[in-house]
This record gives C-alpha cells, structure tokens and sequence, in this order.
C-alpha cells in the first residue's frame, strides 16, 4: 500500500464518514445510546412512571414516544392534545430518559379519512385502502400533506426547543409508495413536464414511444403504468419509480423543514428499512442523518446451520450498516427486534445470546444510537405476538431485555476505555473498499433481467461476502462522493450509465485507483435505452474490452469457466469479450462454441488498474478468486474469515461476531487486551478486544 493512500484513507474517514457532522449529535465518548420504544398511549397512565422507571433502572438512556397517536395528538381537526405526551415527557426526564419525537404520519386518525377519503392510497387493481391498519394516506395528495404539516407544525412548536426532546422520527418505515391515486397520477405529469422540459416530443423520445404506437401528443395523456399488464413501457416504470421516491423524499423534507423552523438543538431522521431497492434511502437532503430498522429472525433460514434461522443472515446487519453509514458518518438503528416477531413466516425464538449479537454488531459498524422495538409487549392489535422487553405483565424481563441489559452494561464499561471512533488499525483501513451503488440499475435490471435466474443482489452479495471475509471496512457510496478516497471501487451491474460517469471512472483509474466492473455494466443510457454504438461500448476505452457478445444459460446446465486451473460453474450472464493486447486474460469460458475466450480481464491504465467481470456465477467462488488476486497484486492485506465470522474495529476495540454453527478461535493481535468475551468465540458469542493498532493483526 502506498503512502498516499493511507492518507488518503485518513482523510476520508474525516470527509467522506463525516465525523464532523456526527460530533454534532452524540458525544462520541458515550460510543452508543440505547434506547426503547414506548406507547404511552396502549397503557394505562398510571402505569407510565413505573415503566420509564424500570426502563433507566435496566440502562436503557432513551426512549421514543408518539409514533402512531395522530389520533390521540389530533382528536378533532384542528383541535390539538399534547397534555398526556407532556405528562410521558415529564416522566421519561425524571428517570434520565431523553426523548425521540415522532410525527405519527403514518397514523391518521379516523376523522381524517372519512372526511377526506381522496387521501386514501389506491392500489394499481383499484382497492383503496381503509382506516383499520396504517400507512393508508397518499404522500402524494395535496390535503393529506397539508392536513398533515398543520399536526406537525403544531407538534413542533410545542417541543421544539424543549432540552428533553433529543431528535425527531418522521413517519414510519417511508417507503416508495406504489399509489395510483388521482393525486399520484398528476403528480407524475406534473414530474415528467419538469424532467422534459414541457417537451412531449423530448419525453417521447426517452421512452421509445415510436415502438408499438405508444406515442404520447400531450402531457395530459400519460397515465401511471401498470406494472401488472404484460410488456408495459419499461423506460415509463423506470420513471414513475424515480417519481414515486421524489415523492416520499419530498413529503419527508417538508416534514423535516417544519420541525426545523422551531426544533434547533434537535435532529431529525427517519427509520428507513434499508434493503438496497428502496431508492429512497439518502434521497431526503433534509434529514440531519438516516436511521434504519432491521428485523433478523422470522422463519426463513438465511443463517448458517440447522439452527441459523433463529440467528439470521450474518451478513445482514453488516451491510445495513456499509450502506447507511457513508451517507454522513452519522447513523442509528430505530428497530432491533428484542425477540419474537409476529409478521414473519414462523416467528421462532432468536438462539440465546442472538440478540446480544445483533445488538454488538450494529455497534461494530460505527452507530450512534441503538434502539429497540418495543419496551412492552403489546395487550392487543395487529403486534399482539411481538416480544418486548418485558413480556405480557409488563415487568417480567424477557431473554432479549435480559441480553438488552447486559449489552448496556458492557457498553458502559467499555465506555472507560474508549479511543475516538476512527481510531482503526493500519491494515484494516488499508482494505477499506467502495462499492458504487444505485437503485435505480436494480429496478431497470429486475424489469428486463433477461435470464430468469437473474438476482441483482444476488450477483452483489457475492463481491460483499468476499470483502467481508478479508475483515475490510466497506462502504456502499453513490456518484455524489468523491471516489479518489477509495483505493478500491466495485462497480457491480450497474447498467445505467452515461460518458460523464464513465469519464469519473476513468479518471480515478488514472489518478491511482483500482476499479472492478462488472456484467451488465454501462450498457444502457440513464432513460434505460441502448446507446447507439456497438453493445457496451461505453465502456470499450476504460476496460480495454468489446463485448462480443453475451450469453445466457439454462438454470440446470451450467457452463464452466475456468481460472488458474480451476473451473467454476455459470449461468446467468456471461459476455464473451475480445480483450485488446494491454489486458491480461484472468478467466476464460471452457465449453460451449466460445470454449478459450475471455470472460474476464485485468489492465493497468494510468496509475491504477481496471478489472473487469464479465461473468455472475452461481456461488460467487470465482468472483472471491479474482478479488482474492486483485487485492494480492496491489499488495492490501487481507483475513480469510470463515463465513459467519465477521471482524470491525471502532473506538480501538476490535469486535469480533460469530454466525457461524460452530465456534471460532480468534488469534488476537500480540497488543490487545480482551474486554468482553474469550478469543473462543462460541455460537451467537461476541468478542470485543482492545488494540494499541500498533501490529496489523
Ligand atoms: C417494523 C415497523 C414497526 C413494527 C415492527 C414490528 O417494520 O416499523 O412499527 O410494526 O415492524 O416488528
């Protein structure tokens, strides 16, 4: 590794991490808060001050009021309540409890929606949704946001400089809200006749209209497609997607502008659920920062070993974390489950010592904050099954609020000892690795995948899990961040793309940085259209390559490539590339009529190198092998951690997680003190050490 990359990296874990901004919010010597949610409003009030009680006495150092009680906030239009919220507040700071506020706009209460039933979300087949559940308004109606910023504002005011109040949730779990709503539809136009210019013939030339007679004369014309109706326009879905994301963001930054009118010590996030195809995650300019809510053991078996779906995925937590955390350097998790779930397909119980697990490796990613839902099991509704802290009398400690209360204390005692968080060994920050990600390559590609067997997150997971066996620090980035901080960048399928971006690419290569692309890449332009040039052939200068041509198999007939001897099996995608004189020849296809031609090439260009992937396999073995070379030719130490093991540093403490089936021997670094657990890491087992960062491990 050159010297100028670890300064480069040193750099970047000051800008692109934005510690800065993190500073702001949370003392970095607390390492962590935990927190509870609480639902003052599902329990009698005289139950109130005994449960925030037993709440700070179990550790717990805040808690989350108000997220669903439009109703009980706004029991008439325009007539207000926050009397039994302040009597919570007043609770919570007796028993030293800091206070997230919600906005309780995925609630409406029932006067709202009779009156005004316009702002109910309307589904592609028609069905309206009714008052009975929540999330049932349109982010897209006009009324339902003024309605709304009208509770907000008043909600504001009264708590917006209140010291108890630390920050503000908004709405719950925003999504992009698939709504065929009236008010959606002319939003949509109203969207298009900005993006185009109010130039039908620019829109239909996006689109491809001149195909199939879908030509559009006026604005007025276009509806929301229908994604059920075989063959619908795909450049139209890949817009109405954009739409509905700006929505959901608009709808959140309005909601965050008002808050900050009159909320200026507080911050203000929202609990996203961070699966990669949401499109909306970091797309709210607004938001001081961006939570998230993870659920981990439900049914399906997405661990290791018989007994893996009562731990879940281990990878889950991990790239939740990589993919919220580089936005700004500040991120919490709203929602970890403390036990059973009730939504899932079989709600098992988490594996003693999992929730500990998820709670140590939320930490390990960097997290400010951590809080659970919920404190008290629910008496009644849709959540009746769900775990809580305390069970169903509302004072037993549930298994999960035990491993709740151990964490904090080992929180607590860890926080003796803390370095600052970028306090990270040498070698771990040499292997800090970008992947450049945006969802909108994943709708395109899932509407057109070609080859039924395709799966976009599949075909990522398997570069992900390589990285996160060689114990690297990753960041999943978007083209707004400056890449030259990475001395690597994947660049996985991302199929929507433009000269300027691939310009950026090739000068990060020539200014020193290492970039892997790889199938699917650069092959259409941002409306989702092949460029008119030989297929691929955005990408001919930096890769060296042309694609010659491509190919896709059967799912149970594989073909084989074969690298340094071993073959690997494919079906997917594969390119079949012609690779000009400068490239090396990594792996070649070995049957078929291209049996010996390449798959995948490597090249060095300028101060860096490109390599490129033109192949998905199915276990992602060759992917790990070519990454395995990749990363030995620039000379970046790596770990071969078994999958299940995953190993972060922050704050000078090395965390150590086991997902595995088995348990895992840990060789510490000769400098390292362990501060919680033993180097024999059992199942669901937790090892935290503390490194002078002096060796590299
Ligand atoms: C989350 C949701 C919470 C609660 C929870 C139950 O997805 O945000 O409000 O419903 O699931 O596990």
């Amino acid at each position: 590794m050159k010297k100028q990359w670890i300064a480069l990296l040193l750099g970047s874990v000051l800008s692109v991490n934005g510690i800065c901004a993190q500073k702001q919010w949370f003392d970095e010597k607390d390492l962590t808060l935990t927190g509870a949610y609480y639902y003052p409003e599902h329990w009698d009030e005289s139950q109130w001050e005994r449960d925030l009680k037993r709440m700070h006495e179990l550790g717990f150092e805040f808690t989350h009021f108000a997220e669903f009680a439009w109703a009980q906030l706004e029991p008439e239009e325009g007539i207000y309540d926050f009397s039994w919220l302040d009597k919570a507040v007043e609770l919570a700071a007796k028993y030293d409890l800091k206070v997230i506020m919600c906005t309780s706009t995925a609630t409406p209460p029932v006067w709202l929606s009779r009156k005004y039933p316009e702002i109910l979300v309307r589904n592609e087949d028609g069905t309206i949704l009714d008052h009975g559940a929540r999330q049932h308004a349109s982010f897209a109606s006009p009324l339902y946001r003024k309605l709304a910023a009208r509770m907000i504002e008043a909600l504001a005011q009264h708590y917006g400089d209140d010291p108890r109040i630390i920050g503000w949730q908004l709405d719950n779990e925003p999504n992009v809200q698939f709504d065929y709503n009236k008010q959606a539809e002319l939003g949509f136009r109203d969207f298009l006749r900005q993006k185009y210019h109010d130039d039908i013939t620019a829109l239909n030339r996006a689109w491809g209209t001149a195909f199939w007679s879908e030509v559009y004369a006026s604005f007025d014309e276009i509806t929301l497609p229908k994604m059920a109706q075989m063959f619908m326009n795909a450049h139209q879905i890949l817009d109405y997607k954009r739409y509905a994301a700006h929505v959901t963001n608009d709808f959140l930054d309005e909601q965050c502008r008002l808050i900050k009118q009159y909320a200026h010590d507080q911050w203000v996030t929202t609990n996203y659920i961070p699966d990669y195809d949401r499109g909306i995650i970091g797309g709210s300019r607004q938001l001081d920062f961006v939570s998230y809510t993870r659920y981990m053991v439900y049914g399906d078996n997405e661990g290791i070993g018989r007994r893996g779906y009562r731990v879940g995925n281990p990878l889950r937590i991990a790239m939740a974390n990589d993919y919220v955390r580089p936005i700004n350097g500040t991120y919490g998790v709203m929602e970890l489950q403390p036990g059973q779930v009730n939504w899932g397909s079989i709600n098992p119980q988490p594996l003693p010592g999992a929730v500990r697990l998820w709670l140590w490796s939320v930490f390990a990613g960097g997290s400010d904050f951590i809080c659970t839902y919920r404190y008290r099991q629910p008496l009644y509704g849709t959540e009746q099954y769900h775990y809580g802290i305390v069970g169903t009398d509302g004072v037993t400690l549930t298994p999960g609020g035990h491993e709740y209360a151990q964490f904090i204390q080992e929180i607590k005692t860890l926080r003796k000892e803390a370095a600052p968080l970028d306090h990270k060994p040498e070698a771990y920050l040499k292997r800090t690795t970008a992947v450049l990600w945006n969802p909108e390559n994943y709708w395109s590609m899932d509407r057109q995948k070609q080859n039924r067997t395709w799966d976009t997150f599949h075909h990522l997971n398997h570069y992900y899990r390589a990285l996160k066996a060689y114990g690297a620090p990753v960041d999943f980035i978007s083209e707004e961040k400056d890449f030259t901080q990475y001395p690597v960048m994947i660049v996985p399928a991302y199929e929507l793309a433009d000269t300027a971006l691939v310009g950026r690419w090739m000068k990060y290569v020539e200014q020193g940085g290492n970039l892997v692309l790889t199938c699917r890449t650069g092959q259409k332009d941002r409306f989702g259209r092949f460029p008119e040039a030989p297929f691929g052939a955005m990408l001919d200068k930096l890769t060296g390559n042309r694609i010659d041509f491509y190919d896709l198999l059967l799912p149970d007939i594989p073909g084989k490539v074969s690298m340094d001897g071993t073959d690997y099996l494919w079906n997917t995608w594969g390119e079949i590339l012609v690779p000009g004189k400068e490239n090396e020849v990594w792996a070649t296809y070995k049957d078929e009529f291209y049996d010996g031609r390449p798959a995948v090439t490597f090249r060095r260009l300028g101060k860096g190198t490109v390599t490129y992937i033109g192949v998905d396999t199915r276990d992602g073995k060759l992917e790990r092998r070519i990454l395995d070379k990749l990363y030995a030719r620039l000379q970046i130490p790596v770990l071969d951690l078994p999958y299940g093991i995953t190993l972060e540093y922050r704050n000078g403490f090395g965390i150590v997680l086991n997902y595995s089936d088995r348990p895992y021997h840990f060789n510490l670094p000769d400098d390292s003190k362990v501060m919680i657990g033993t180097p024999d890491i059992p199942t669901a087992g937790v090892l935290v050490f503390k490194s002078q960062m002096k060796s590299s491990e």
